[in-house]
This record gives structure tokens, sequence and C-alpha cells, in this order.
């Protein structure tokens, strides 16, 4: 981080909303460094944005955080209250376990399940290392049925009681599928990219809605109308580092985000 608006230089967040800290964190793939942040604290308002162009190596540091991609160097923490876990020495399914939850940019294939039947595996998987012995189990239909069945009347699907067919259809289904984790931080990889724009107003109303509850989001989107009215900070990373971050009019205004980012006429 070199420039600010208003935010004091990492800490814990006032009023207890827990916080990632990343120190230090590195990540190449041969001799391209992707990921070189030095410090940075994400989660610190309810709703932060996370943009830049592509390439700048968002979804990277979002695998690193969950890791599902191993970094090279440095620390992830997960500041929660007076706990300090540091994320970066536990294996990937612990993460979620302790509320730090990610939607994936390119959905992942279900390997056949149906709706339900991959609703309640998400559900298991919180409760068990080895879900496929009680994920069909009557008691996770029991307890998480009401939910998973209030999330499927929101939407539209095509067929609900079988298969997502689109694109959108298994975007929301990776969204419903964090929700049902009941995460204290989300992580947003693109969610609403492929939706029609009824569906996206849709979805940001039903995260606002949780954020209300108390649920802090990091959204990464290039469609930037839903950074600028969703986001109360935004970060904006370019070339592995995020080197700017603000509230939404201070970085849509900043003439290195237009210029590396946004370009001339956008603003
Ligand atoms: N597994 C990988 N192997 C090699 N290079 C990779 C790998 N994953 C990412 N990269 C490279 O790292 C850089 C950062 O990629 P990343 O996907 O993090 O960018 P991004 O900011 O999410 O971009 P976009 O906005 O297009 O989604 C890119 O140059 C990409 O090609
Ligand atoms: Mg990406």
């Amino acid at each position: 981080m070199s420039e600010g608006n208003g935010r004091a230089p990492g800490g814990r967040a006032p009023g207890g909303r827990a916080t990632i800290r990343i120190s230090g964190l590195t990540k190449s793939f041969g001799d391209q460094t992707v990921v070189n942040i030095d410090e940075l604290v994400l989660g610190a308002k309810p709703v932060e944005g996370l943009i830049g162009p592509n390439g700048a190596g968002k979804t990277t540091l979002m695998r690193l955080i969950m890791r599902s991609t191993k970094a090279d160097t440095g620390t992830v923490t997960l500041e929660d209250g007076s706990s300090e876990v540091m994320l970066s020495k536990l294996p990937p399914h612990r993460i979620a376990s302790l509320g730090v939850v990610k939607t994936n940019q390119v959905t992942q294939d279900f390997a056949g399940l149906t709706i339900w039947d991959s609703l309640l595996l998400a559900v298991a998987q919180r409760h068990d290392e080895r879900p496929h012995r009680v994920y069909r189990e009557r008691h996770v239909r029991e307890s998480h049925g009401e939910e998973i069945r209030s999330y499927l009347d929101l939407f539209e699907f095509s067929e609900p009681e079988g298969f997502a067919h689109s694109t959108g259809e298994k975007k929301l289904l990776d969204v419903i599928r964090c929700l049902l984790l009941k995460p204290k931080i989300l992580l947003l990889d693109e969610p609403t990219a492929g939706l029609p724009d009824d569906v996206t107003a849709q979805v940001i109303d039903m995260l606002r809605a949780k954020v209300a509850e108390g649920m802090s989001v990091v959204i990464v989107e290039h469609d930037l109308d839903v950074i600028w009215g969703f986001s109360d900070v935004v970060h904006f990373m370019a070339e592995g580092d995020v080197i700017l971050e603000g509230d939404p009019a201070y970085i849509r205004a900043h003439s290195t985000v237009v210029e590396k980012y946004l370009g001339s006429g956008h603003v």
C-alpha cells in the first residue's frame, strides 16, 4: 500500500469485524511475479471491492488466501476479536471452517451432481471431512432443507430439482453454496459475470442483506457499476500489488486508475 484515504494502516477493524492481514505475500509463475504485496488488510469495512486490469493478480491473491494456490513467501492471518489464526499454515479445508469462504471466477462442475446434492454436499463438507459418507443423509436435508429451498425460490432455476444448466445458474449455485457455509468473510471472484442485469441486482440485494447481518464481502468485479454502488472501500490492484485504496469516488477519479484501467472518458 502506498497511498490511503482515511484508513488506518492495517490494524483490527473497529467494531470487531474479522479481518485478513496479508504480509510479505509473493507468488511467481516461472519468472513472472504475479503477486507481491508488502502489507494489506482486507475485511475492515463491510464491503470491499478489489479491482484492476486483467492479469493484475486478483484471482491469484484470493487463491493464496484460501491456499488453493501456495504462496512463495509471506503470511495470511485471520484476526477475529482477540484471536489470530495464521491461515497460511492451515490446510485449505480448515480455512472455510474458520469463516473465510470463496466463490470461483470460473465455475466448477459439480461432477454430475444435482442442484440439491451439490448444496447438501457443501453443507456436509463444513461438518465432515469425508462428506461422501454423510451428504445424502437425512439430517443434512432436515437441518438445511428449508434454507436451501428459500434460496432456490429466490432465483428462477430452469430445473430446480435437477441440474444447473447455464453458466449463470452455475454462478448462482456457487454463491448460494458459499452463503450456506455462513461465512464471516466472503470472497467473491466475479460473481455476477454472465448474469443478466436483473439477476445481478437480485444477487447484490441478497448479499446486502447478509452484510446487514454481519457478513463481510471482498468482491472482485469488472462490472464497475456493481463495484461503485456496493463497495464501502475499493482496493486497486496492478501488477501484483494493491497500489491504491479508498472510497469508490476517490478510486474512480484517481488518475492512476484511469490510466491503468478505466481509460480516459470513463470518469
Ligand atoms: N496457474 C498459473 N500458471 C501460470 N500463470 C498463471 C497461473 N495463474 C495465473 N497466472 C498468471 O498470473 C497473472 C495473474 O493472473 P490472475 O488470474 O490472478 O489475474 P486477475 O487479476 O484475476 O485477472 P482477470 O481480471 O483477467 O481475472 C496472469 O498473468 C496469469 O496469466
Ligand atoms: Mg481473475
